[in-house]
Parts: structure tokens; sequence; C-alpha cells
């Protein structure tokens, strides 16, 4: 075949952005050497895969040789003349030799050829320039062979182990991780969603070995030549985007939990975890089959595996028919995991079964919209939760924590719109963020509310159906829910979904809405801008127009169930907001409240009055008169204001103050997470005694409420209570309340003095992390060995994730920076899944967070490589910065550093300026509010009568109730 350096005739010029003269070679082939100057990021049009037959052959039993090799065979249709077929390819080795093409449908001569081929690895593209020209209508099979090691990294098709106890050998197994772009890090392909085709995969393998994939097997052979090895070739698939191809070769267990006329559903983990599958086998199909009646669509494959890797980089991935996990968020054990670690479980299992619809059967035209499958699978799983577990609430604390998560990320200038345009893959997986997850989710949300049921239900439904099998964008979603809304008569005639919607998603960013009642007059005037956390953008510059449901209740209804809008805050034609006046409102001596039940992701600030009146129920017996997620709203509202300056911490300390009676989960956990960020940069500063008399103050009540460090759980009824109760107990121990230290140091010595520690632990399941991590602050290095040979000896994921967390809370700077270390090399007996756990472990407190920022800069280049090409692992390395770098002069020499550092930075560079705007807030912060604050704390503890006085008194009249209502 003769090579020689390409032309790509057909193309426009639009896409030679330029020649690719110089590039790295060798990177993706070994035989192929020339370029191309096909640059564009996208492929180009002229062809369309129709189908994939797949063979590949896996070598697991040579741990210094683990590699597969295999042959594609794709079905291409000709959508116009090309004399070139251009496919993404990385780090494959393809022999040129063998590949051929032929015309198979079609008038003229069938045989045809490529005569050279040529690369563009910036760009991933491997470019075959044909004989003959592809002519339109036709159909050609290209056959390419291919061949490469077993990733080390996380991604593409990798190698994973695990180690045997009974043999005390490590084994070796294989498995996928292709969204966003990996695929063709396993076979060579059209690696675009909206390239969707059916695959025909077989897998090579040992005999000893099972082999999966997204479809079930069809039939198996022994191999024509390799004695022991077999060939499984499994059924046809649906039509399906390249990232949703799966495959593993292993040696596990499964655990069946069919339902009756429901998909084959099986269970996977290695044979000595297997016992820990029962809950996800249990949750798994219930899950399903509730979707199925909530889309109105069945499942459409004939089985569904999930699996838990033991290697494995995010915390799930939805491949169609074959769901892959860690083993931490799949696996679960009664005696190690805890109530938090079940629902998080039950979350990821539904999260990955609700993609099956939005993402699988319907997949975004391109990543731009990534958001409809992520934000989509947040919201749903919380409605599958919610129906199989509605004792556990977890419909409203998902609600909430998407909403703080979103509210904080999304108020920094350096945000970006839900729906992002995207070019480069680094881009892509960037997009994995909080906006695309908890934003994107926060708006459904805010539809399904102000739509209704049955109109949001007939929408999706609706457009389920339009576009299975089909990819989709997010107005294709905005019509057909337009088209329900109005056939249900619960959106006006003259509002489009898309005009609403456009400003949620296009727009970054959301509104502070401003109430200013007239109380004479019993209206109220309301405004929007964007709110900003950083403070020293003008006014001029918070602009946008935000279309707001408005919702709102009175202190005499006190209807927070009703989430219809009343009214909307509506934009002009251009795009500016429109006043509004609400009318018919009470007079001065009644609040009112906006966002019932937080429908819609906006923040209000109220006048004096309105707060006042506020504070005065919160602050009575009354106080769950308002919706406890409202109660949250308010804790977060005022927060977020006392920080940037529209109230002040006065106000703000009156309506915490509240919290000395609240007993629900949701309003302290507003609290629990901008505390946080106060707590992180007031301890370092001379005025954070002060702060820590006003957390003992706050959660001494609640601490012995809810019977501190005594194992009361079995006997607490609700769910949230030991949510509540595992969070307050941690809490309590950082401020050293009451006997908490002394009481977990006194668990964690019982734990140490078992004959068998890895057996027996009496530390109660859901204290394990505090204890751990108390016992370890204040411990000694026999402590920590201690509980790292646990983590060594350990069989459950989520027991080492909380012991890799708390080791964390070491104050002794030589084994933190040994612990730093151990995180970054390959032979420290953590895995690579694991390192930034370890790394914001120790980042995340007061003494590991000057190693940590030491570490990382002085070892930027090594980090990157340890990642590389998955640098959006990065990321998460940088939060504890973001929020521990309180000084000018600090902000300074970080900002330096990402300069100097560019090139190691290169896939993190929406996180860097994330995180230096949120220094630059914090810097803004100690300037502006650190003496106010000091002195309104200060005033608090000195004014207000001890809580505990109040407490008690409420204590002994609820239990008195209760003694009166047992009687
Ligand atoms: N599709 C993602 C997995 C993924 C994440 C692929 C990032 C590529 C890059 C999956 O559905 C997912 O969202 N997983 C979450 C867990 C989920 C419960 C929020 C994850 O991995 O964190
Ligand atoms: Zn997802």
């Amino acid at each position: 075949m003769g090579l020689g350096i390409t032309h790509t005739p057909g193309l426009t010029m639009k896409w030679f952005l330029f020649f690719v003269l110089a590039i790295g070679l060798g990177l993706c082939s070994s035989t192929v050497n020339s370029v191309s100057g096909y640059n564009y990021y996208r492929l180009p049009t002229a062809l369309r895969p129709q189908k994939y037959y797949l063979r590949i052959l896996t070598f697991l039993e040579n741990p210094d040789d683990l590699r597969f090799a295999g042959t594609v065979k794709i079905l291409i249709e000709a959508l116009e003349n090309t004399r070139n077929i251009t496919l993404h390819s990385k780090n494959l080795t393809i022999d040129e030799s063998q590949i051929t093409l032929r015309q198979v449908s079609g008038e003229g001569r069938k045989d045809n050829c490529v005569s050279s081929t040529s690369v563009n690895p910036s760009q991933d593209y491997y470019i075959l320039n044909t004989c003959e020209e592809l002519l339109a209508g036709n159909v050609y099979k290209l056959s390419l062979p291919f061949s490469a090691d077993l990733s080390r990294q996380l991604f593409g098709y990798y190698r994973s182990s695990y180690k045997d106890p009974v043999a005390n050998v490590t084994r070796w197994l294989s498995s996928t991780q292709f969204e966003p772009a990996w695929a063709r890090k396993a076979f060579p392909c059209f690696d675009e969603p909206s390239y969707k085709a059916s695959f025909v995969v077989t897998l090579g393998y040992h005999k000893k070995l099972t082999a999966l994939s997204n479809m079930p097997i069809k039939e198996t052979k022994p191999h024509e030549s390799l004695p022991n090895y077999v060939w499984s070739q499994f059924e046809e698939s649906v039509p399906m985007s390249t990232y949703l191809v799966a495959y593993s070769v292993n040696d596990f267990a499964n655990k069946p939990s069919t339902l009756p006329n429901g998909a084959l559903f099986r269970t996977w983990a290695r044979p000595n975890a297997i016992d820990q599958c029962d809950f996800a086998a249990e949750f798994g199909p219930r899950v399903l089959q509730y979707y199925e009646q909530f889309f109105g669509i069945k499942f459409p494959l004939p089985k569904i595996d999930q699996i838990a890797v033991p290697d494995f980089s995010a915390g799930a991935m939805e491949n169609w028919g074959l769901v892959t996990y860690r083993e931490s968020t799949l696996l679960f054990s009664e005696g190690h995991s805890s109530l938090a670690d079940k629902q998080d479980l039950a979350n990821v299992v539904a999260h990955e079964l609700a993609h099956q619809w939005f993402g699988n059967l319907v997949t975004m035209k391109w990543w731009t919209d990534l958001w409809l499958n992520e934000g989509f699978a947040t919201y749903v799983a919380g409605l599958g939760v919610h129906n199989i577990h509605p004792d556990w609430h977890s419909k409203d604390r998902g609600s909430l924590q998407s909403m703080m998560a979103s509210f904080r990320l999304d108020s920094l200038v350096s945000s970006h719109p839900v729906s992002r345009p995207i070019q480069m893959v680094t881009e892509i997986e960037e997009s994995f963020d909080a906006i695309s997850y908890q934003k994107g989710s926060s708006v459904l949300r805010m539809m399904h509310l102000f739509m209704g049921e049955e109109a949001f239900r007939s929408g999706l439904k609706q457009y389920l159906q339009l576009y299975t099998y089909k990819n989709a964008e997010q107005d294709d979603l905005w019509v057909s829910l337009t088209q329900a809304a109005h056939r249900n008569g619960s959106l006006p005639r003259n509002y489009e979904i898309k005009t609403i919607m456009d400003s949620w998603t296009l727009q970054t960013g959301y509104p502070v809405v401003n109430v200013t009642r007239d109380y004479t007059a019993k209206s109220a005037r309301l405004s929007q801008e964007r709110y900003l956390r950083n403070t020293q953008i003008p006014r001029d510059q918070r602009v946008g127009c935000w279309w707001v449901p408005l919702s709102y209740t009175t202190e005499k209804e006190k209807d927070f169930s009703n989430t219809v809008p009343k009214a909307w805050m509506e934009c002009s034609r251009n795009g500016e907001s429109l006043p509004k006046t609400i009318y018919d409102l009470p007079g001065s001596d009644q609040w009112v409240i906006f966002n019932t039940q937080l429908s819609t992701p906006y923040k209000v600030n109220y006048d004096a009055q309105n707060w006042k009146l506020l504070i005065e129920t919160l602050n009575s017996e009354d106080f769950e008169s308002i919706h406890v997620i409202n109660r949250a709203q308010l804790i977060d509202d005022i927060l977020y204001f006392a920080w940037t300056g529209e109230q002040d911490y006065e106000t703000a300390l009156q309506v915490t103050n509240y919290l000395q009676r609240e007993r629900d989960l949701l309003p302290w956990r507003a609290a629990f997470n901008n505390l946080k960020l106060l707590n992180r940069i007031l301890r370092q500063t001379p005025n954070f005694g002060l702060f820590k008399s006003y957390m003992k103050k706050l959660l001494s009540p609640i601490y012995e409420h809810l019977n501190g460090m005594n194992d009361t759980f079995s006997s607490i009824q609700q769910q949230n209570e030991i949510l509540l109760k595992t969070t307050v107990v941690d809490w309590a121990c950082q401020y050293q309340v009451s006997d908490c230290v002394p009481r977990a140091q006194s668990y964690f010595r019982r734990w140490k003095s078992e004959a068998n520690p890895d057996e027996k632990n009496p530390i109660p399941i859901n204290f394990r992390s505090t204890v751990y991590c108390t016992a370890i602050r204040h411990g000694t290095d026999e402590d920590w060995d201690f509980l790292w040979t646990r983590y060594k000896k350990s069989n459950v994921g989520s027991e080492q994730q909380t012991i890799l967390a708390t080791l964390g809370c070491s104050r002794e700077v030589w084994i933190l920076q040994r612990y730093l270390e151990m995180a970054f090399n390959p032979k420290g007996g953590i895995r690579k899944q694991d390192s930034t756990l370890v790394f914001q472990a120790v980042a995340s407190r007061q003494i590991g967070i000057l190693l940590a920022k030491k570490y990382f800069m002085e070892n930027v280049e090594l980090i990157h490589k340890y990642y590389y090409p998955q640098t959006r692992t990065m990321s998460r390395l940088l939060k504890p910065f973001s929020e521990q770098v309180i000084t000018t002069g600090d902000l300074n020499e970080f900002r330096t550093f990402t300069i100097s550092s560019q090139k190691y930075l290169k896939g993190v560079r929406q996180a860097i300026q994330q995180t230096l705007e949120t220094m630059l807030t914090n810097v803004q912060w100690k300037e502006r509010n650190y003496q106010h604050f000091s002195r309104s704390i200060q005033q608090h503890l000195n004014n207000i009568p001890t809580s505990l006085e109040h407490l008690q008194k409420s204590t002994i009249k609820r239990n008195l109730n209760k003694l009166l209502v047992n009687i």
C-alpha cells in the first residue's frame, strides 16, 4: 500500500485549520507514518456507521503481558461522495497490510482498497484514503485489525486486579470505561455520540473465565488455534452510541435477582465479595421496574448486569445492559457499611439505571447537552429512590443538596451555562460537574413542579418515544414539554417552555429576587439580578433575566404544598428583566415566603421587616409551621447574604439562633454547608476561639438531644435522624463538645484491644468515620499504623474509603507527608482510583493543607503524568485549596504557579479559574467581614440566654408529650 502525505478532497476549507507538520508519530500506530491536515474537532459527515462486528481476544494469563488483539468490521453507509474514511483511534497498533475495504450494496464494482493512511493525534483521527471514491447511497465494509496493551489507566479497555485471599495470589481482569471519548482507545470507531450503530461483539478468552458485554451471549465455541481459549459471540445490540459499549473478562461470581416479567438481572463481584451484593441485587430490578412504569417504556434489552470493578475511576458508568461500578458504590456489607453508604448506593444504582432511558435510549446529539444525560439521571434517581424507600426522605434531601451545590458554583463569574459549547475532549470531561448534574437536576425539578405531574410525565414520555434509538438536543425536549403543558393547561398558552428554560440553561448563574413589601398597600415589588459571590463585580455586570415561576405563601396561609406559580417574573424580548408587583399580601404583622419548597434555583432577599417577622417565627414554638425545605432555604440564603454584605451577621445569627430548636436534618445541612466555609477561614485567625465557643453553643443542645455518642441508632425511627446524629457527632468531636472526643477515643481503644479486629469492630457503624478521625487526630503513630493495617486487610470497599479518608486526620507532619507520597506512588498500596480521596483527606485539614499545597506545586508534573490524559481528575485536588487560601499573598502565589505550570494544568482550566475566584472571595470576606463577624459573635454569645436552658425545657416538654401520648 502506498503511503504519503494525504490529500483530503471533499472537505471544505473551514476544516483545514492548519496542517500538522511534525506531530509525535507512533502515538497512534506503529505502522502508520504520515499525518493529515484534517483538524476540525468533529468527524466529517459524509459517512455513517451502521453496524460494528467487533472481535477481541484478551490475554490475562501473564501479568507482564496483559493485552488484547482484535478486528473490527464496520458497515459504513456513504451519505455523500468521499475519498477517505476518517475515524477515531488512540494508542492502538493497526496492521495496515491487513486492512480491507469492500462495497457491500449498490451498483458497480465491489472491490475497493485503502491507498494510504494518516493520523492526526491531536484529534485522535485515523484517516484512510480509499482507492476508489465512496459513493453516496452505497454501503461499504471496512475491516481493521488492531492491538494494544490493556491500559494501565482507568479508561479505554483496561486492566484491574484483586488479591485472592485463599490462594494468596493476584487475579487479573479486564473492563472498559468509554465515556466520554475512550472507545477509540479500545477499537477504531466513529467515537461521537450521534453515530449510533448496532454492535455484534465477540470476545475471545481463557475458558476458565467469564465474559460479559452489553447483550447476552448467543454462542460459545472453542478458539480455532489457541488451546483452552473460547470465542463467545454476543447477540446483536440495539442501535447505540460508542461510549456505551462495554465488555469485561473476569472470574467473578454473580447473584441473579430477576423479577417476574423483568429482564434477566445479575449483580457481579469478585467471589470473595459476592455476599456484599444482596442489597444492590434487590434494589436494582425494583428501580428498573419503577422506571418502566414512570417512563411508560419497557427496558429494551433482554438482560442487565451490574458489576463491581476493583479499579474504577468514576463512581459508576451506565453502559447499556452492563453497568460498571466501583466496589464502594455497589457493594454493601451489613457489618461494615453505614446508612449513608446504603443510601448513596441506592442513589448510584438509581442514577445509572435512569440513564438506560435518559442517555442510552435517547442520547444527546453532542456533548454540549451532556446535562440532558446527567441532570436527568440525577433528578430521576431521586424519584426512583423515593419510590422504593419513601421512609428515607431522600427526595427532599437530594433536591436541597443539588440546589446548594449549584448555588455555590454558579455564583462564580467563572461558572458556565448548563448547556455549554464544547470542542475538545478535555472540555467534555470538564462538563461532568455540579452544573450539569446538580443545576441540571434543579432546573428539571423546577419544571416538574411548575408544570405538575401529569404534563411533565406525558411530555417526557412523548420525547422519549419520539427519539428512541436516536439523538436529541434540549430544544427537542422543550417542544414535547410545551405541547404536553398546553394540552394539560398547566402553562399559559402564550408561554413556551423554551423561552422559560433557555433563561436557565443558556445563561450562566441564577438570580437573587429582592422582595420589597409595601405594608400599607399590601403589595410587594420584586426585582431580580444575578447573584455573585465576588463583591467587586459592579451592579451593571450583574445583569441577566431569568423567567421565575413565583410561588409564595403567607404566615396565615402557610400553604407550602402548593408549588404551582401564582405569577411569573418575565423577561422582555431583548432579555431585560421586567419589574413585577404582587398584590393582596397581608399587612406588617405577617411574613411572606417566596419559592415554596425551594422549587426554583433562586435566592430571595426581603426587606428588614419581613426578615424580622421570619426571625420571630423561627425562634418561636411555631417554627415548624415553615416547611422544612424553606427553613433550610432561609438559613442558606441569609448566610450567603451576610457573606456578600446584603445583610449583616447580626441578622444572620438571629436566624441561625433558631437551630437550637431544630431537630430536622435539612436546615442543619444548610447550616453546616455554610459554617464549614467560615470554619476553614476562621481557624487560621486569632479569633477562632470565639467561633469555637459559638459552635459549641450551637452544637451542645442537639448533641445532647440526640444522645451524643451513645449507640441509640437501633431505637431511632426516622432515617434522617440517624444521618443527623452522624453529622452532629462528627461536628461535635471537631469542636470537642461534651464527652465526644474521650468517647471516640475509648471506642477506638476497644477496637484496638480486640483479639481479631478485622473480624470484630465494636464501634457503631455510623460513628466509625468520626471515631477513626478523632482517634487519629489525637492519637499516636501506632494508632495510624493500626488503622492502615485494617485498610490493607479490609474486604469492604466502603470501609476502605472511610479509613483512607480518616487517615488524613493526623496532625503529624511526617505522617501526612508520607501519606501524600503514598497516594501518587503506584507501589504505595493505594489504588489510583483512591488517590484523590487521600489527597483531599490531607488537604482539607489545617496542617495538611500546608503540606498538600506545597506537594501539589512541587509535583504538578508527576501528578499530571499520573492521571494523563484523564486530567479532569486533577480538578478534585483543587477544592481544598479554594476553601483555605484566605490571603492576597497566598492567592497571588497560587495564581503565579498556575501560570508557570500551565502545561500541566491544561485539562483543568475551568477548575483553576473557579479556584482562583473562590480564593478571592475568601480574601474579600476576611477584609470586609472578619471584624464585623467577630463582633457579632461576641455580642451573640454575651446576649442570648444559654441555649441549653431553652433546650432542656423543650426536651422535657417533648418527652412529657411523648409520655402523655403513650399513656
Ligand atoms: N456517566 C457517568 C460516569 C462518568 C463520569 C463518565 C464522568 C465519564 C466521566 C455516570 O452516570 C455518573 O454520573 N456517575 C457518577 C455517580 C452518580 C451517582 C452521580 C460518578 O461517577 O460520580
Ligand atoms: Zn450519570
